[in-house]
């Protein structure tokens, strides 16, 4: 895990499986942008909330289940798309709920208005809120919410 050398709230940004495909995965569904699109838009972003971004993406789900582990004690708080491990991972929702931070998920599109098997998250069960639907807004979206999520609790 790279040090993270901020006096800011560091927020930890994880993306889960097939995110480093965006771009060129079905840009119907999940738009145009990169993943590092949305990364350099999330840090432009934190800087306006006074935030720093720890923007990361994983294939593996042991390796997001590390990273969140660690989070406990180098982050202020976690915004997830973890993709499809979203509908299936236990063990993610077993790290975030060890890790007491506040979590934000985000989902590029509208997981309601698809197919039945991704209507149902593990991770909603301990997130503080869920965008989903409003493509890569939603991530700056959930800066700013968990910019307030962090001053509430200070
Ligand atoms: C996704 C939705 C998931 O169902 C899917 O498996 C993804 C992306 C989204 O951002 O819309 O990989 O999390």
């Amino acid at each position: 895990m790279t040090a993270i050398l901020s006096d800011e709230p560091t927020i930890l940004i994880l993306n889960g499986p097939n995110l480093n495909m965006l771009g060129v995965r079905e840009p119907a569904l999940y738009g145009r942008d990169t993943l590092g699109d949305i990364e350099a838009a999330c840090a432009d972003r934190a800087e306006s909330l006074g935030l720093a971004v720890d923007f990361r993406q994983s294939n593996l789900e042991g390796e997001l289940v590390t990273w969140i582990q660690e989070a406990r004690s180098s982050h202020d708080g976690i915004i997830l798309n973890a993709g499809a491990y979203s509908h299936t991972s236990i063990a993610i929702l077993d790290a975030l709920t060890a890790a007491e931070l506040p979590v934000v998920e985000v989902h590029l599109s509208n997981i309601f208005r698809r197919e039945s098997f991704r209507h149902h998250s593990y991770v909603s069960l301990v997130a503080n809120g869920v965008i989903c639907g409003l493509g890569a807004q939603g991530y700056l979206l959930a800066l700013e919410a968990m910019a307030r999520l962090i001053e509430g609790k200070e």
